[in-house]
């Protein structure tokens, strides 16, 4: 999903001073399916809070497929809350269903109790908490508040991977097109609120994810996210200014049978990217 209407509070800054040096691998796949892995290695930019992960172990998160969504699980709050969302390349924002909800989608499992938690903090702007609504480009919506929670995956050293006080929404009215058992949605593109750009530079903004059709598979998280080795397919991947948030790809043509449609509007081979990574949309 793409947000149609970035962050109302733009308090978010666009880091374009950072720069970013990208490798997108494609690589051949299971039937009826494709693995685009992505990484990104960031240069030094903002500070890290986060530096609690054990030397050569990597944060990861199991994935699982629902019908018509990939999610995420992960843990939020203190006692940490188990969740399950959307993992979506295509927005930045973390936000997930919280009590009390004027309007929320029926989701499955219980929805989070921010009071409850020890950790929540609401952040606040001029005197009250700062409030955010985004629109996705199909009509989905979240409002709520912004706030500071500790977020939890797993690790590849057998211990959680803790990050305390990541910006985080929580939404007391939301709306999904697609049914979802999901409580929410975690953004994974270069926005800086999004959950790589906020484990901070000792993840190195590396990312990849091999998605399933069916059971579980991971989304990984810095060193052990790399992917080489026979077989592997490098794409180039793009960053545009217009967009510089958004993961981009350049598609040359596609073939059916023997009919081959070059992209119209584009040179072959462009060195500029005409689609989006976006693993939160159902449509190509
Ligand atoms: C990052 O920047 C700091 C301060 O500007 C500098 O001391 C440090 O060496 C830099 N690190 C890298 C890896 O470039
Ligand atoms: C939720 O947001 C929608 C869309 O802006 C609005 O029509 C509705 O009244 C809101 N519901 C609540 C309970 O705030």
């Amino acid at each position: 999903m793409s947000p149609a209407i970035r962050m109302m509070s733009m308090a978010l800054f666009i880091q374009i001073f950072t720069f970013f040096l990208f490798t997108a691998t494609v690589s051949s796949s299971p039937p009826g399916g494709f693995t685009v892995d992505l990484f990104q290695r960031r240069s030094n930019s903002s500070s890290s809070r986060i530096s609690n992960t054990q030397p050569g172990s990597s944060p990861y998160a199991d994935t699982l497929f629902d019908s018509s969504e990939y999610f995420m699980k992960l843990q939020i709050g203190t006692p940490p809350v188990k969740i399950e969302a959307i993992l979506d390349t295509g927005s930045s924002r973390i936000w997930t269903n919280c009590l009390p909800c004027g309007n929320c989608f029926k989701q499955s499992g219980l929805v989070f109790d921010p009071s409850k938690s020890s950790t929540y903090k609401e952040k606040i702007c001029d005197g009250s908490p700062c409030s955010y609504e985004t629109i996705y480009e199909d009509q989905s919506y979240t409002k709520g508040t912004i706030a500071t929670e500790t977020v939890r995956i797993q690790s590849t050293s057998g211990q959680p991977y803790v990050m305390p006080e990541t910006t985080i929404g929580c939404s007391h009215n939301s709306s999904v097109v697609f049914r979802t058992a999901a409580s929410g949605i975690v953004g994974l593109n270069w926005g800086s609120s999004s959950l790589v750009s906020q484990m901070g530079e000792d993840m190195l903004g590396l990312m990849s994810y091999c998605f399933s059709g069916e059971g579980t598979s991971k989304l990984n998280f810095g060193s052990n996210a790399m992917v080489s080795g026979d077989g592997t397919v490098a794409a180039n991947m793009f960053r545009k200014k217009e967009d510089p948030n958004m993961y981009y790809l350049n598609l040359d043509a596609v073939s059916v049978g023997e009919t081959r449609i070059e992209t119209l509007g584009t040179p072959f081979q462009a060195l500029d990217g005409n689609m989006i990574i976006d693993s939160g949309t159902t449509y190509t």
